[in-house]
């Protein structure tokens, strides 16, 4: 009798925990940036009308700024305007991004830099570059995760990725376990199936021995 080949447990048991273990930062809240207050000092626009002020992060689309018009006047916004978000930022991972004016021939630099969670103060961050703008930042998230400067301020942005995480740490206990147990229900199969192999083996061999003495005892009926 042939037992169908084990897959072996112990190494199904290690993909899905990588698998599990991978999972878990995108469990994790997304880090939205709004923009909270800009104020720009200058417009590169010499000769006619409005600028069209806009905002980029390397792989992201362009944002335009529709209200910000005027130099020197501090604008402010609620986060819910139709073109915010700006950007959305990986943990631990800065994004190059910049404040721009269209133009026609070659868009004006405002400012170009690394915006990073970790920068995150509350929640926020003021960029400020002298004699182009100066802007705060809102990303509720991005100190949630950053952790320990928060540790003295408990909000309830702080606590809610908590409770995730503690969801997930229990979530991949119950798997792990019970993969656990699959290897080890698996490890005794295995080893119960070589020992019918090794009871097997030494019955053969008793046959053969008896079969020996069978022979000998042919031998002497005939001597
Ligand atoms: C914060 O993370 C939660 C998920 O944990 C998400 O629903 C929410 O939209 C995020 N907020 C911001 C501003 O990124
Ligand atoms: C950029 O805009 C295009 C067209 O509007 C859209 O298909 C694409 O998904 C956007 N890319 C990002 C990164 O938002
Ligand atoms: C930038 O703007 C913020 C919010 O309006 C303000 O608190 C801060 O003092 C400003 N910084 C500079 C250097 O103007």
């Amino acid at each position: 009798m042939r037992w169908p080949r084990p897959i072996s447990p112990p190494r199904l048991l290690l993909v899905v925990l990588f698998f599990a273990l991978c999972s878990i930062p995108g469990t994790f809240s997304s880090r939205l940036v709004t923009l909270d207050t800009i104020d720009i000092f200058t417009t590169h626009e010499w000769f006619s009308g409005e600028p069209t002020v806009f905002f980029r992060c390397n792989g992201d689309n362009r944002t335009v700024l529709p209200d910000v018009k005027e130099a020197n006047l501090i604008y402010t916004f609620k986060g819910e305007e139709s073109w915010q978000p700006l950007t959305d930022l990986p943990e631990n991972k800065c994004k190059r991004c910049g404040l721009y004016e269209a133009d026609v021939i070659k868009n004006d630099v405002f400012d170009e830099w690394e915006m990073c969670s970790s920068e995150f103060k509350d929640g926020k961050y003021t960029h400020f570059k002298e004699g182009q703008f100066n802007a705060t930042f809102l990303c509720p998230n991005c100190t949630a995760s950053a952790g320990d400067s928060t540790a003295h301020k408990p909000s309830s942005s702080v606590v809610e990725p908590r409770k995730t995480s503690v969801v997930v740490v229990i979530i991949v206990s119950v798997l792990a376990s019970v993969l656990v147990t699959l290897a080890l229900f698996g490890g005794y199969k295995y080893w119960l199936k070589k020992k019918r192999e090794r009871d097997q083996l030494r019955f053969l061999k008793l046959f053969e021995e008896g079969d020996d003495m069978d022979d000998e005892l042919g031998l002497s009926d005939e001597l």
